[in-house]
């Protein structure tokens, strides 16, 4: 049997329901215990990243061969317990970038041209012709220079900026940078040189508030901040203080440190824009990130090789 117990579902599924049983229970992740229960029984499982794959959980299911993670991220995987118990996890890594990418500029013109701002205004009856400013011509930084950030750079080919990344784990080719207007710098250069700055990395012991107030402080008073990351990533709190101080212009939250937040921050700032993590989520992204998942299942259930698996275990035992 395949368990679901996230939102996921499409005509891939659809089609894979017809050769192996499933069982969808998009809000199963809310309740470990009953996770575990309808586990047991499983042969793969299929989770956004709210279900929190345990090294419990995975101990507990006896008959799992395949964990399929739709989406990019493993936060919520633990990684080394499938491994050590010979399930393969499989990931549709990177398929979402150009969703990401386009989210990441269009938060970041948003910002520049006042859209949200200005649209309301507008429907109060006000005629407020507000100036912005322009992408063109500015300095980008990436922090991070992965899947979603070349996808961003890719973009900006047509607006003329110049980009800064950092990444000390990516080993890009000369040519390929200069294609992008591209130089790899470091952290402090990237941050303090910024007309816009885009946070794209993942959460870990190395990353986890690397944006706090004294690296704010080195930001330019015009710049403005996009985070489509992960929200761990960003000291929240120093972040509000900034943009209510004027220390950078403003900000565009994709991701939060806590999903959904519960507390109230950044809602009454007019200089930030908030969207609940849906940068990778496009019709075109999920549609090619099912039919990778779906095409890696039927694999794994039929002794077929699985080509999108991101553990040690390459192959369904
Ligand atoms: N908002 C969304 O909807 C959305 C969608 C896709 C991905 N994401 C998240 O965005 C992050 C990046 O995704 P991606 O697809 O570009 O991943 P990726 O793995 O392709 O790239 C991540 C990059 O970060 C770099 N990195 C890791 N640790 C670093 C450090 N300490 N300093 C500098 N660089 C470091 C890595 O070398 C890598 O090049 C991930 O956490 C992913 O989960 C969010």
């Amino acid at each position: 049997m395949i368990l679901i117990s996230e939102d996921v579902w499409s005509a891939d599924f659809e089609a894979l329901a017809k050769s192996f049983p499933i069982i969808r229970e998009p809000e199963l992740w809310r309740n470990q215990d009953a996770l575990r229960g309808k586990l047991s029984t499983a042969t793969a499982l299929v989770v956004r990243n709210r279900t929190q794959v345990t090294r419990d959980l995975i101990a507990s299911a006896k008959n799992l061969k395949i964990i399929a993670r739709a989406g990019a991220g493993l936060d919520n995987i633990d990684l080394k317990a499938a491994d050590d118990h010979g399930v393969v996890v499989s990931a549709a890594l990177g398929i979402n970038a150009t969703a990401v990418a386009e989210q990441t500029l269009a938060l970041a013109l948003a910002l520049s041209r006042k859209i949200i701002e200005l649209d309301s205004s507008t429907r109060e009856g006000q005629w407020n012709r507000k100036a912005g400013v322009e992408i063109s011509g500015k300095t980008w930084g990436l922090l991070g220079f992965g899947a979603t950030a070349r996808a961003t750079a890719e973009l900006l080919k047509g607006f003329n900026v110049r980009i800064l990344a950092y990444d000390p784990f990516a080993k890009p080719e000369k040519s390929y940078l200069d294609s992008l207007n591209c130089q790899m710098s470091s952290l402090d250069e990237v941050i303090s040189n910024s007309d816009y700055l885009s946070v794209h990395l993942p959460a870990t012991t190395e990353t986890r508030e690397i944006i706090d107030s004294k690296k704010l402080s080195t930001m330019q008073k015009s710049a403005i901040l996009i985070s489509v990351g992960r929200g761990e990533v960003i000291n929240e709190a120093d972040l509000e203080q900034a943009l209510r101080d004027g220390v950078i212009a403003g900000a565009g939250l994709d991701v939060r440190a806590q999903e959904p937040p519960t507390d109230k921050r950044f809602t009454d700032l007019g200089n930030v824009i908030l969207a609940p993590h849906i940068a990778g989520i496009t019709h075109e992204s999920q549609a090619a990130i099912d039919r990778v998942l779906v095409s890696e299942i039927r694999a794994a259930l039929s002794g077929g090789q699985q080509s999108h698996a991101v553990g040690a275990i390459k192959q369904a035992k």
